[in-house]
């Protein structure tokens, strides 16, 4: 019999583990006019009545343009090694190409310089779907000359910050940039257009491998370049035929899409097929694009946050927000426990996941990029500051604890996890849903800005300074 009252096993991160939290450049930023910085599309797009909820903007954000000192002082309190944050385009190319914009390059010199004085390595990522505006008017991502724009831009932040910065995240979430920006219109820029939406995620494609290959030529020996992909693990709705094949056609469209290129594998046939009957020829693969985008990635970086179950749509069957694909998306299970979003929480999955991972891409190292959870909207204890200064997320630090039990166990079983940055340091501008998610670790008041860290923060912190997660 086991004892009632012995003390669950601790589990043990390596030494080197990298304990961070995650944020981008528009969700945190604001100051959107500052030192010279162009527009961006989601500055365009915010604009747009109805677009965002509550017409909120990343105008004032977490101003934290303005209060970089403060919350990178607070990670530092809260013991955290590591941090993964996004350089805007906009403030660095203000017109995505041409001039640089030193003032935007002193911004980050100084946000850089700052967090290695407190002991925190930096993972910058390039592209957070702030893309100029005057690249939109060209075309965008839809456009092929953007990818070689956007390489110049990353070659404009090696020179600048390469000395400082050894792991770059090219490109975020290519599925979710050319699903929801490009093809359902829900995230900047809008558009509707299912042959631009495949365009737009070659091309992010070739963006990371010519920027990778542009890192190549900076020319630091040790420098790292890798995407940071939306992972979503697939459960197919039952045991039979048809639903396992509709999740793996679905995990095709999600993940395979981007992981096999990007890992050598080229396009995978089953997705290529799909695409050609519902978007046309890609005729705009050209010769010699698989082996850039094959070129240089030395890291996968998984954004987790739940699981898809897909079963096969019933021919001639029709479903919302299915598109031309033949399987159907399902909602969650009634006994899985959810965020406030209704996002299923599945930390199994995130295990099975990173396993998957070291198996169909072996040696490639692992970094859980993103993974965290929205609850809110319980005054006093989630998402508002009570009576007592605190914010008492329990479920919060329920959450960190089950995902970083599970990573602990794909490690357990081999797979090469180098560290876990937890979206979000802090409450912030969750794009079409605008202020009303709360992700973060910290409170940000919205009408004083002032930063509250919650209870998950400080045990996020404690994990962090020991190495160690409770069981
Ligand atoms: C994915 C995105 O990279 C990030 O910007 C977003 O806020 C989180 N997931 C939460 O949805």
């Amino acid at each position: 019999m086991t004892d009632p009252h012995a003390t669950p096993p601790t589990l043990r991160f390596p030494a080197d583990f990298r304990w961070g939290t995650s944020t981008s450049a528009y969700q945190v930023e604001g100051s959107v006019r500052a030192d010279g910085r162009g527009e961006s599309i989601w500055d365009r797009f915010c604009a747009v009545p109805g677009a965002v909820e509550n017409g909120d903007t990343g105008e004032t954000a977490c101003e934290q343009y303005e209060r970089a000192g403060e919350d990178i002082a607070l990670m530092a309190e809260l013991g955290l090694g590591a941090h993964r944050f996004s350089l805007a385009w906009p403030r660095i190319v203000p017109d995505g190409t041409g001039p640089v914009e030193r003032r935007g390059l002193d911004h980050y010199d100084r946000f850089l310089d700052t967090l290695l004085e407190h002991g925190i390595t930096p993972l910058a990522t390039l592209y957070h779907w702030d893309l100029p505006q005057p690249l939109q008017d060209r075309g965008g991502w839809r456009d092929r000359d953007t990818a070689a724009r956007f390489a110049d831009y990353a070659a404009v932040c090696y020179d600048a910050f390469g000395d400082r910065v050894r792991d770059w995240v090219t490109v975020n979430e290519p599925w979710i940039a050319g699903v929801l920006g490009h093809q359902l219109g829900l995230h900047a820029p809008g558009e509707k257009d299912l042959p631009g939406s495949v365009r737009a995620m070659h091309h992010l494609l070739l963006g990371h491998g010519l920027a990778a290959g542009a890192l190549r030529a900076y020319g630091r020996e040790d420098a790292r370049a890798g995407i940071a992909y939306s992972l979503f693990p697939h459960t197919p709705a039952s045991d039979s035929g048809e639903d396992r094949a509709a999740a793996y056609a679905s995990d095709g469209y999600v993940n395979r899409w981007f992981l096999d290129p990007v890992h050598g594998r080229g396009y995978p046939d089953d997705m290529h097929a799909h695409w050609e009957r519902a978007a046309g020829p890609l005729d705009f693969i050209e010769d010699g694009d698989l082996d850039t985008i094959a070129a240089g990635s030395d890291f996968i970086g998984v954004n987790y946050y739940t699981r898809r179950i897909v079963s096969a749509r019933p021919a001639g069957g029709d479903g919302p927000g299915d598109g031309p694909w033949p399987w159907r998306v399902e909602p969650g299970r009634p006994e899985v426990a959810r965020t406030d979003l209704g996002w299923e929480i599945v930390p199994d999955d995130l295990t099975a996941l990173l396993l998957r991972l070291h198996e169909d891409y072996p040696g490639v190292p692992l970094a859980v990029t993103e993974n965290g959870a929205v609850f809110n909207d319980t005054p006093g204890a989630d998402g508002a500051v009570g009576a007592d200064g605190a914010v008492h997320d329990e479920r919060r630090i329920a959450f960190l604890q089950a995902h970083l039990a599970a990573v602990h166990r794909a490690m357990e079983a081999g797979a090469p996890v180098e560290g876990y940055y937890h979206w979000s340091l802090i409450d912030n501008f969750e794009w079409a849903m605008g202020y009303r998610p709360l992700f973060g670790l910290v409170h940000v008041d919205r009408a004083t800005q002032r930063r509250t860290v919650k209870d998950s923060g400080h045990w996020y912190g404690r994990v962090a300074r020991s190495g160690a997660v409770p069981g």
